[in-house]
């Protein structure tokens, strides 16, 4: 199953992935965690990267292109794949086709989290994730057992350098602007399909599961 998860920054994407990579045991491949992964390792993407990503911008496109092409190539897409923050604006939508047209392939679910500005804000500026899995909790809505300590593997929680209140605004209005003419294009082709995201996160989950199983149009 060849997905796309679409939202808002904080709509709940990294968070609904997790899930549904679970339980498709299909690959993740989050834009983000892999710029993330590239500032780690101080490489030349990383170095790159990091100058837009510190500022709540979005990286070029032909630098975000480039890293997918090389990703959705790999032996581990063959039997689908979850796409998580790409494509973010129109000429990387198209780019996907026409990359996936080459291997063969198609997108069968575009799937949009929806959730209000306001609810976002509290949402990113409350976010805390673990050092060493990655997992996201939220101070308020979705604590850890213990304060500071991920319930997984006792890894250390910290809070994403985009996530301080000054970036979160420039994310979200930069999101915001690009984020409706890709809700056209795949509207326009059929694919797009609308989830309440602002619900419990379980529930987010078995919606977006009983779109992908088909029982929900
Ligand atoms: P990226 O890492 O993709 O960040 P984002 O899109 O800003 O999204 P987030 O990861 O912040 O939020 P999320 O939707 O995954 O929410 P989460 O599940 O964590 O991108 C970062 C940067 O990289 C971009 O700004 C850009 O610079 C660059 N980049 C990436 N892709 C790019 C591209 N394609 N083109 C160009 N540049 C690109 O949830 C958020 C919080 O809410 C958590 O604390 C969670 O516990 C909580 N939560 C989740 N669901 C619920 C719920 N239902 N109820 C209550 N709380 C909830």
């Amino acid at each position: 199953m060849n997905i796309v998860l679409m939202g808002l920054p904080g709509a709940g994407k990294g968070t609904q992935a997790d899930r549904i990579v679970e339980k498709y045991d299909i690959p993740h491949i989050s834009t983000g965690d892999m710029f993330r992964a590239a500032i780690k390792g101080g490489t030349k993407l990383g170095l790159e990267a990091k100058s837009f990503m510190d500022k709540g911008a979005l990286v070029p496109d032909e630098v975000t292109i480039g890293i997918v092409r090389e990703r959705l190539s790999a032996a581990d897409c063959e039997e689908g794949f979850l796409l998580d923050g790409f494509p973010r604006t129109v000429p990387q939508a198209e780019a996907l086709e026409s990359l996936l047209a080459d291997l063969g392939k198609r997108i069968e679910h575009v799937v949009n989290i929806q959730v209000e500005q306001d609810e976002l804000v509290k949402r990113l500026t409350g976010r805390r994730i673990c050092k060493v899995c990655g997992t996201a909790y939220h101070l308020v809505f979705n604590p850890p057992q213990k304060d500071g300590v991920c319930d997984k593997d006792g890894g250390e929680l910290y809070q994403r350098e985009d996530d301080n209140p000054e970036t979160v605004t420039n994310r979200l209005e930069v999101n915001i602007k690009q984020t409706q003419p890709l809700l056209d294009f795949y509207e326009n082709k059929g694919v797009l399909k609308n989830i309440n995201g602002q619900q419990d996160i379980q529930k987010v989950f078995a919606d977006i599961d009983a779109l992908l199983k088909g029982d929900r149009g």
